[in-house]
């Protein structure tokens, strides 16, 4: 059996020089975590997500229009690729990367780990005061759960109506 990812020393990683506030910080990059655990498929792969909930955000340097944070996101990956992320396939490397550097510029890619991502992201938006739009998610599943709205405005989950969806589906 694989080992189970222990995503400590990535956490540890991206806390220690974060200077910005919870918006774009740890609050939301657990609660990333936790949606993209909902979103995971057959198809999906959770580890890659699970990665991207720490990582797509913490080159960030202001709260508001910084619209390169991504592109600095994933090419600072490759700073870590032999350390932190030496267990990373280079497939899983490759998805890695490429959803870090387009979250914030491209709304789907049909790759079911990276569109995963996205979702996890954008299901997150109720902090920041917006209902996440079932049209402008990247998967079906994260269309299903912003048309529905299993994320509450506090950012809580709906478990009621994921168990829906997901016996529908
Ligand atoms: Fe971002
Ligand atoms: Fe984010």
């Amino acid at each position: 059996m694989e080992k189970a990812f222990d995503l400590q020393p990535i956490v540890d990683y991206v806390s220690k020089d974060w200077i910005l506030g919870p918006v774009h910080g740890i609050e939301h990059w657990k609660r990333v975590e936790r949606n993209g655990l909902l979103l995971a498929t057959e198809k999906v792969n959770i580890k890659v997500v699970r990665l991207f909930a720490y990582l797509h955000d913490h080159k960030r340097i202001n709260d508001g229009w910084d619209l390169e944070h991504g592109q600095r996101a994933a090419e600072n990956l490759d700073n870590i690729r032999r350390t932190l992320l030496a267990d990373l396939t280079d497939d899983e490397f490759g998805m890695l990367r490429r959803a870090c550097m387009e979250h914030t510029t491209t709304q789907r890619t049909g790759i079911p780990t990276i569109d995963a991502c996205f979702d996890a992201d954008r299901l997150d938006l109720p902090r920041v005061g917006y209902r996440p739009d079932p049209i402008r998610m990247a998967s079906e599943l994260g269309a299903l759960y912003a048309k529905h709205n299993v994320v509450a405005n506090d950012c809580s989950i709906c478990y009621d109506i994921v168990e829906r969806i997901k016996n529908n589906m």
